[in-house]
């Protein structure tokens, strides 16, 4: 199996490194696994003029699974629009087809006190938010920023073709079947026409999911009822530009965006694998990042594409180990707990594996 690992930008190689680690310690137990990198991002910008080089896609396209680490920095903040670092990750997701973005928020136990809502609402979360990753406000044409009546206006286009939204649903259902059987489509249809047939592919393609309870709630409600009463949800199926800011928040009644992993599959279920955060450029080059995310996203790939159930499980335990034991980077360490570097975090989890 053929890994193309893309670390990236700011934390991304000191986060991926553990990955890395984590993906040899494996290989010694007879995980075949190769692995090559290549540069994406700021670094892919520093290295060919181009955040997604032609050779990276290349890599990518002809590998298994692709485990990407943060793109961004502020020294590209400045560069035309389709040089900055975001816009490799969203070519990647394009190209490769990725249109299924998936988003466990899981509370561990021992990090309910790292959350800033109360443990009893938030104590044995586990939420999958799906997200569609290749349409809508995203990439909607037309966009831009034009003068008109003498002044500028920008403007992006809202898009669903009803087959884009049919494909992640049907992804959404299948997830929700292996789950509670429970399916909430979150959209904007008291306002968005795109929104309204969002909901109607929704309902046709539950018909075929009969086990499965689906329901309907409007974004800014779902963004409340996330805080109100995160345990009522089991799946969220929610459109590109939603489940980006859905997905954030989610991310935070766990106490840290640092330990959630994300998967971008497409048909096929080949995927790309990176932690929810991002680059982090404040912290950077300290070792001091969290690494679980990245690590738990090389166990999200070993359960996606690779087929290794067993192997992502191993990775579970063991990161789960380390938080019994007591290990915590900055960004979840609370007193009495014992805080540790990135490449400690990552040390500790190869020797629990
Ligand atoms: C994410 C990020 C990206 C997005 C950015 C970096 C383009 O926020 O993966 O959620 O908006 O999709
Ligand atoms: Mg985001």
């Amino acid at each position: 199996m053929k890994i193309a690992v893309l670390p990236g930008d700011g934390i991304g190689p000191e986060i991926v490194a553990q990955a890395v680690n984590v993906l040899q310690r494996l290989a010694q137990d007879g995980l075949k696994v190769e692995m090559e990198q290549a540069p994406i991002g700021g670094a892919g910008y520093d290295a060919a003029g181009d955040p997604l080089p032609e050779s990276t896609l290349a890599l990518a396209k002809a590998s298994d699974a692709v485990l990407l680490g943060a793109v961004g920095g502020p020294q590209y903040d400045t560069l035309p629009r389709d040089k900055r670092p975001e816009r490799g990750l969203l070519r990647i997701r394009k190209e490769m087809n990725l249109f299924a973005n998936l988003r466990p928020a899981l509370l561990y136990p021992e990090l309910a006190s790292a959350s800033t809502l109360r443990p009893e609402v938030v104590a044995g979360l586990d939420l999958m938010i799906v997200r569609e990753l290749t349409g809508d406000v995203y990439f909607g044409q037309p966009r831009g920023i034009e003068v008109r009546g003498g002044e500028r206006v920008g403007f992006n286009t809202m898009l669903y073709a009803e087959s884009e939204v049919r494909r992640v649903a049907h992804v959404a259902f299948g997830i929700a079947m292996k789950r509670g059987k429970k399916l909430c489509s979150v959209e904007k249809a008291n306002v968005l026409e795109c929104s309204e047939l969002w909901k109607e592919v929704m309902i046709e393609v539950a018909k075929g999911y009969p086990e499965v309870a689906l329901s309907h709630m409007y974004v800014d409600n779902a963004a409340m009822q996330l805080v109100r009463n995160p345990k009522q949800f089991d799946v969220i199926v929610t459109g590109n530009l939603f489940g980006d800011i859905l997905s954030d928040e989610a991310s935070m009644l766990t106490g840290s965006i640092g330990m959630l992993a994300s998967a971008s599959l497409d048909a096929n279920n080949k995927g790309l694998y990176e932690p929810i955060h991002g680059s982090a450029p404040d912290i950077a080059g300290k070792n001091v990042a969290n690494p679980l995310a990245t690590i738990l996203s090389v166990a999200m790939m070993l359960r996606y594409t690779l087929n290794q159930e067993a192997v992502a499980q191993r990775i579970e335990r063991a990161v789960k180990k380390v938080l019994v034991q007591g290990l915590r980077t900055a960004d979840i360490y609370t007193d009495g707990t014992q805080k540790v570097s990135c490449s400690e975090m990552g040390d500790a989890v190869v020797a629990a594996l």
